[in-house]
């Protein structure tokens, strides 16, 4: 199979995870257009197979209206059974690395509604260190310089995503060079330098789930 057909297979199984007639909180990235796609056929044949959305982009939200899912604001509301979303590694105990598509703020703000978070992802994002993907950093912009210094004693080199102005206005820098052995305490250190809005590993809101597209079909992972 191919990737594109794995993204395929794990996209359509999230959706048994999905609640009928419940808000589903959606991320962002080619794996998670997968998922929307099968929502939207899902909804032909039965309109009240979800209520609305929590969408964690303006990309998502502009997918998921063309196929007819309401997209309710985030601060509208107050939980979520389930968060669907991709990643770019994710390791054996469920943490993540994500922001490969600049969305990493909102993504986690959303995960942090849902109880659940429900991984989808092909099988060549499974690691057993996070850190070979370069990490992303969502930044204020006149933080940039300063935040990619401070990767340096751990090893890290940093370098400001060209082109790219994330959702909220930001920069996104991504750092090569890390070996991401304890996530969560990584994760609280780096979001509390100055200047830094989200650090992309999701530790805190880590899986609880990982359906994994394999040549044998979706591996379910539980966490
Ligand atoms: C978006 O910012 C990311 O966190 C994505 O969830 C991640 O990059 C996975 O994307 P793909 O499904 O396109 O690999």
């Amino acid at each position: 199979m191919t990737q594109d057909e794995l993204k395929t297979l794990v996209g359509r199984a999230a959706l048994d995870y999905v609640p009928a007639g419940s808000i589903v909180g959606v991320g962002t990235g080619s794996t998670v257009d997968k998922f929307i796609d099968a929502l939207g056929e899902a909804l032909k044949s039965d309109p009240q197979r979800v209520a609305g959305a929590v969408s964690s982009s303006v990309r998502s939200t502009q997918r998921l209206e063309s196929l007819g899912v309401k997209v309710l604001p985030a601060e509208t509301v107050t939980g979520l059974g389930v968060y669907i979303d991709g990643a770019d590694e994710i390791n054996h105990a469920g943490d993540m690395i994500k922001g490969g598509g600049a969305a990493l703020t909102r993504e986690k703000i959303v995960a942090e509604l849902a109880e659940r978070f429900i991984c989808i992802a092909d099988e060549s994002k499974l690691v057993k260190v996070l850190g070979k993907f370069p990490l992303p950093v969502e930044v204020i912009p006149m933080a940039a310089a300063q935040v990619i210094r401070a990767f340096g004693p751990l090893g890290g080199v940093g370098k400001v995503r060209e082109g790219v102005t994330t959702d909220n206005g930001n920069l996104i820098v991504d750092v090569t060079g890390l070996q991401i052995t304890e996530p969560a305490r990584f994760e609280a250190d780096v979001n509390q330098w100055p200047g830094v809005v989200t650090v992309g590993v999701f530790a805190r809101n880590k899986a609880s789930v990982c359906l994994l597209g394999t040549a044998d079909g979706v591996k379910t992972l539980q966490f």
